[in-house]
């Protein structure tokens, strides 16, 4: 069965970035998937010190529960990235993450070796930002995460981005649980967008 690996980054858990996600995973739960949802919060996860042991054995130097992210990454069709804005960015959370692929980046890289380069696997990223809406809200995190998904080879067909969230929580947005639910009933067959409410 094809995979779903989808994490969650807020630390304050079934709020807004975390149901923003369960709306997504609702969808996506009409079809054929095997889902695995992760709380980055529930996890031990070292920060990313430069080391460059990654760059001459391929692996990371800390052994924690970046295993289980590891894993996730290397076993999935669709990778799901949900995080709070944070600094115009994403949170630290969810950026430690980010930095612990740089084991990827020194495989494919330093080492020169293949990882998952003829695969098509998607990636989509859900975003939440307490401010309200201006057009540019979300482009801070957007390179962030071009980045990230390239590292893990996945191609970043999707941005669902939420404004204003501190005023209005998600739960009072029908036309946004709506629209996201449809997007994961429709997983298999949707194009790229950038969708920002
Ligand atoms: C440390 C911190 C920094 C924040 N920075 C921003 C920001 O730069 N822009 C913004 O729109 N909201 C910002 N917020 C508000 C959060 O994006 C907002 O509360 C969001 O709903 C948090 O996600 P959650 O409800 O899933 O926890 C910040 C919140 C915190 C705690």
């Amino acid at each position: 069965m094809k995979k779903v690996f989808a994490l969650m980054g807020s630390p304050r858990k079934n709020k807004n970035t975390d149901k923003l996600l369960n709306f997504l995973l609702e969808g996506i739960r009409t079809l054929d998937y095997d889902i695995e949802k992760i709380y980055i919060k529930d996890l031990d996860i070292h920060s990313c010190t430069g080391c460059d042991h990654c760059g001459k054995y391929g692996n990371c130097v800390f052994k924690d529960d970046m295993s289980i992210v590891y894993d996730g990454f290397d076993n999935s069709e669709i990778v799901i990235f949900s995080a709070p804005l944070y600094f115009n960015s994403i949170n630290g959370m969810s950026k430690n993450i980010v930095d612990r692929c740089q084991k990827y980046w020194s495989i494919k890289y330093s080492l020169g070796k293949n990882y998952k380069r003829n695969e098509r696997r998607k990636g989509i990223f859900l975003s939440v930002g307490g401010a309200p809406y201006t057009h540019n809200h979300f482009d801070g995190t957007v390179g962030v995460m071009d980045l990230f998904f390239k590292a893990i080879n996945v191609d970043y067909i999707g941005n669902y981005f939420i404004s204003n969230t501190d005023e209005t929580p998600i739960e009072e947005r029908i036309d946004v649980i709506n629209e996201i639910k449809e997007i994961g009933e429709n997983i298999d067959k949707v194009g790229n967008f950038y969708i920002h409410r």
